[in-house]
């Protein structure tokens, strides 16, 4: 039994604006007492990809509304709360930046710590406030601006066994949805012409999948998918519906094996370390994908491991993750101070950080 414990969390890295309050009871029962997300999507749409300084101004005007909000449906104060947590990276600077400083000003003035989290921290220990999972656990993280295969062996200790050389898996769904003039968010628009497709007709290439280790590439398949189409376009004048489904099944049924393959091998390397009750989680947008999804769910059945997906709303961004990853970090005893600086680039294991990809969103994935 611990002392319960009541957390604001903030988020504003990319382009959504989140407040949250998480609370763990005595019993240490973790609890989502509010989780408010306010997306930016209309505020893009007309330029085809996240602009930072749009980003950067939305946050600051909308992230008092979301703590207000939070604090609201929690039905509790600031004075309810023993500490408020902000993500301090990785992410576009301006964004973390008001996050940092809205977090700064509600702790100086209701006297409550801060704490700093790292963005991907709060998407890797999601499913501890899900499902309860002990650690150590392997977490694939997929989504337009993540892709990493990680080893959480604690709320600080993170071990990258691989992860996107380029673009990440949610990247290459927009932008292959962009050129067959699908709609945005280019994943679900995917999937939903895939379902008619034939996934073998085209012979797309899976990169990386002849090299040893866990590290994986997309920019290279969306790229054939491009050329497909132009083949296509020069012989035929343009894509029937039938074309559009088969490239959209070919692309699909690629990620989906490179992914499943690369987090065998990860599963692999961490059941070497960790033979008893290993489990496997998987948390981004790209998990909505049921091809996706089932392909990484068939990888932790074969080995006899748990599988966990938290749900879709806890999987992408959001601030309830940071709420409880913050809660973590106070357990353990972090504590930060008014110097807290917000970090464009925070690689979770500073160990491998040279391999880390670019990605749409910054240096996250
Ligand atoms: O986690 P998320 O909401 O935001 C970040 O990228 O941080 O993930 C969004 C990404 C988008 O690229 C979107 O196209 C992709 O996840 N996505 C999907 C599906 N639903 C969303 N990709 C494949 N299949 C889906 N059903
Ligand atoms: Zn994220």
């Amino acid at each position: 039994m611990a002392d319960q414990l009541t957390i604001l969390g903030l988020e504003s890295s990319c382009d959504d604006t989140a407040a949250a309050v998480v609370r763990q009871r005595a019993d240490d029962r973790p609890e989502i007492l509010a989780s408010v997300v306010k997306g930016q999507g209309e505020l893009h749409a007309a330029y085809g990809g996240i602009v930072p300084e749009i980003a950067a101004r939305a946050h600051a005007e909308r992230l008092d509304l979301c703590v207000t909000e939070a604090l609201s449906v929690s039905g509790l104060t600031l004075r309810q709360m023993d500490a408020v947590a902000v993500t301090a990276g990785p992410g576009l600077i301006g964004g973390v930046l008001a996050g940092v400083m809205c977090a700064k000003g509600i702790a100086a003035g209701a006297g409550l710590p801060l704490v700093a989290v790292n963005h991907l921290a709060g998407h890797a220990l999601t499913p501890r406030l899900t499902d309860g999972l002990a650690f150590p656990y392997l977490i694939l993280l997929v989504s337009g601006g993540h892709c990493q295969l990680l080893e959480v062996r604690g709320a600080e200790a993170f071990h990258r066994l691989g992860g996107t050389i380029d673009d990440a898996p949610g990247e290459a769904f927009d932008k292959v949805a962009r050129l067959l003039g699908l709609p945005q968010p280019g994943g679900p628009s995917v999937e939903r012409e895939a379902a008619a497709g034939d996934p073998a007709r085209f012979d797309f290439p899976r990169p990386l999948l002849d090299r040893a280790g866990c590290d994986m590439s997309f920019s290279g398949l969306k790229t054939a998918v491009l050329r497909a189409r132009d083949r296509l376009v020069a012989q035929q004048g343009g894509l029937t519906r039938a074309d559009r489904a088969d490239l959209c099944a070919g692309f699909q049924a690629a990620v989906a094996e490179v992914l499943a393959e690369k987090t065998r091998r990860a599963l692999h390397a961490h059941l070497a370390q960790t033979p008893a009750a290993p489990s496997l989680a998987v948390a981004g947008g790209v998990a909505a994908n049921a091809t996706i999804r089932t392909a990484i769910e068939r990888v932790a059945r074969d080995v006899g491991a748990r599988f966990v997906a938290p749900p879709l709303a806890l999987c992408t961004d959001n601030a309830a993750m940071i709420a409880w990853a913050g809660l973590e970090l106070y357990r353990a005893g972090r504590r930060d101070g008014m110097e807290l600086a917000a970090r464009p680039r925070w690689p979770l294991d500073p160990g491998r950080a040279g391999l880390l990809g670019g990605g749409r969103k910054g240096a996250k994935a």
